[in-house]
């Protein structure tokens, strides 16, 4: 297989990247930090695989979608959009310039990769593209607005992509975590409910991955106090986001 991740130089994409790392599949690895894709790049070949690897800012659009046609000269298997970015806000107005970044490199860079790419899947009438987004998605915490808002975006994008691209073959997967160990969630400093180990985190992912699950939210049990919460009147939802924003020390 070949598959794609963007992402791969830590976290999430790095676990991926080695968790895919076999004889069988071919790996085309996107992030920024040359030294740290290299590293990751080197032990996922120790592990018998090819790599390719990209240096690039997926918030170069037009690289981006350079990239996509590149890519798009070969059979393409499987694209993992894992590159992420979150800002915390303790307390007045989200930045614009915050907003700005966060949609860019979790949400626009999406659509600039795969624009080129689409039509090569639609061609082989075959292929997974897999969203990694986030249970923070689902409820908007007045500290994660600009977070929450361009996972949202991303959901809605995932969605209309399953329908347009299901009757081609194209399997379209939206990933939606809790807080899994990354360098993203050790900079945060509140408790963060249900925490897992990353490799209890990709268990579940590739999990999700191999099932063709169109949605997939976990852990479990955190989904399901989301939903429960946002069955509530609004006035219980306040009292609840209000006490838990102000548990996070805020
Ligand atoms: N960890 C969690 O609890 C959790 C929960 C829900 C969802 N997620 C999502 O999972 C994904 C991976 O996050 P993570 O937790 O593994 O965090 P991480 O360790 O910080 O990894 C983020 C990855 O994205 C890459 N990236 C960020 N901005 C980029 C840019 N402009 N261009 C290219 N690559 C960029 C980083 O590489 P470079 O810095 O080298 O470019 C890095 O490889 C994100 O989309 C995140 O929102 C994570």
């Amino acid at each position: 297989m070949r598959i794609l991740i963007t992402g791969a130089s830590s976290g999430l994409g790095e676990a991926l990247a080695l968790h895919y790392a076999t004889r069988e599949n071919r790996l085309v690895l996107i992030a920024r930090r040359e030294d740290r894709l290299e590293d990751v790049a080197a032990r996922c070949r120790e592990q018998g695989s090819d790599v390719e690897m990209i240096v690039a800012d997926v918030n170069d659009f037009e690289r981006m979608r350079e990239i996509g046609r590149g890519l798009s000269d070969q059979q393409i298997d499987r694209i993992i959009l894992n590159a992420g970015v979150s800002v915390g806000h303790s307390g007045g107005v989200t930045p614009f310039e915050d907003f700005h970044r966060l949609f860019q490199t979790n949400f626009l860079s999406v659509h600039a990769l795969l624009e080129p790419i689409i039509p090569k899947l639609m061609e082989q009438e075959s292929g997974d593209i897999v969203f990694i987004s986030s249970l923070a998605s689902l409820l908007t915490m007045p500290t994660s607005i600009a977070y929450s808002s361009s996972k949202r975006a991303l959901n809605a994008y995932a969605e209309g992509l399953h329908y347009q691209l299901k009757p081609h073959g194209i399997n379209v997967m939206t990933i939606l975590p809790g807080f899994i160990d990354s360098e993203m969630t050790q900079k945060n400093r509140f408790k963060m409910p249900f925490f897992m180990e990353t490799n209890e985190g990709i268990k579940r992912i590739s999990y999700a991955i191999e099932r063709k699950k169109i949605r997939y939210p976990f852990p479990f049990r955190f989904y399901l106090m989301i939903r429960i919460v946002s069955l509530f009147p609004q006035s219980l939802r306040d009292k609840i986001v209000n006490f838990t924003n102000f548990k996070k020390g805020s």
